[in-house]
């Protein structure tokens, strides 16, 4: 049986700005399993880090969690204060390797005194401790031992994404999360970074990893669930296989025709295949978000939301086309 690590349930969160109310989260349910990869697609400003940073609870003004309950591990911790949620949640039972992460290391701080901050937060252990079990955790992931004592400027960007992501799961925790962790690596160090994620996995250091990308084909070498994400909304979900050989949303349609296609200009530019632009979410479309860019929309799309229905087996989508 399977169990949740995660449950997210009507969850919305937003903006609060000067220009207006940004609806960048808005009524998202979501669940990651024990011992999965799950995938998180879509294109820029679709919502994936407001979504990532909602399910960790790392809510800061202007951003604001509106509604829904995000459970962790058994734990409802969108109703416990932050310095809980920060001494008993956040690297012991999830972790966030953030999308900026390659400048989150401190300029002024070793590796190892990094680590060191980590680790004393949430244990009371001895320096030398600290050090043998960095170094254990280093050497077990293939890791340079001697990358503990250098200043972030002294690695690569490779190198550095893998030991955030090192340092990230020290404590062991259930699910990591890691936000377009490929991104701005060449194809090669990208490879490094999956297999270090697929080892943390291997070695039962985590259970379950969600992979946010705008990039369906790195998914497709690491994911076993996508799920895919337009303009603040879950437009559909299921396993890495059904959704890509049978995608029944348009806009995933769009998405992996984008990807597929042989043109290596068109595929390097990833979504221009589905025309027009993703909404301004201050006043997102009415009805189903998509319709304006929808090749297939009908009178109902402009007027009622499509819900996330479960079409079979937990494959689930949000479309008027598509009857449950
Ligand atoms: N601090 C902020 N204040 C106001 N609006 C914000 C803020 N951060 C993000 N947004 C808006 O929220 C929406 C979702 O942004 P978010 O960064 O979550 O998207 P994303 O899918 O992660 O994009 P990307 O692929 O570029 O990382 C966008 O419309 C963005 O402009
Ligand atoms: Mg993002």
């Amino acid at each position: 049986m399977s169990t949740l690590l995660l449950e997210a349930e009507r969850v919305k969160s937003y903006y609060h700005t000067r220009e207006g109310t940004v609806k960048a989260v808005d009524d998202v349910s979501l669940d990651v399993e024990n011992g999965i990869i799950l995938g998180l697609a879509g294109e820029s400003g679709c919502g994936k880090s407001t979504l990532m940073n909602t399910l960790m609870m790392k809510i800061r003004p202007p951003l604001y969690l509106v509604d829904g309950e995000i459970i962790v591990d058994g734990e409802r911790i969108s109703k416990m204060e932050r310095k809980e949620i920060k001494k008993k949640i956040w690297g012991v039972k999830i972790s966030l390797v953030p999308q900026s992460a390659l400048n989150a290391l401190m300029p002024t701080k070793r590796i190892i005194d990094f680590i060191r901050d980590v680790v004393k937060f949430h244990v009371d252990v001895s320096d030398g401790e600290i050090v043998s079990m960095a170094r254990k955790r280093f050497e077990e992931l293939n890791l340079p031992e001697d990358s503990l004592y250098l200043y972030p400027h002294e690695l690569s960007g490779g190198m550095k994404q893998r030991a955030v992501i090192a340092i990230s799961t020290l404590l062991n925790p259930k699910l990591l999360i890691v936000d377009e962790p490929t991104s701005a690596l060449d194809v090669s160090t990208q490879k490094r970074v999956l297999k270090l994620l697929l080892d943390l996995k291997k070695f039962k250091i985590i259970d379950s990893i969600v992979f946010v990308t705008h990039d369906i084909a790195v998914l497709r070498q690491i994911a076993d669930r996508l799920v895919i994400m337009y303009a603040g909304k879950i437009v559909e979900s299921g396993t890495l296989e059904d959704v890509l050989s049978n995608p029944k949303h348009p806009y995933t349609a769009g998405l992996i025709h984008a990807v597929i296609t042989p043109e290596p200009e068109i595929r390097k530019r990833g979504l221009v295949s589905i025309p027009g632009e993703p909404p301004n979410l201050i006043n997102p479309p009415s009805g189903c978000r998509f319709h304006p860019r929808c090749l297939h929309a009908m009178p109902i799309c402009k007027k009622v939301v499509p819900e996330l229905v479960d079409i079979s087996n937990g494959r689930k989508v949000s479309c008027h086309l598509v009857k449950a």
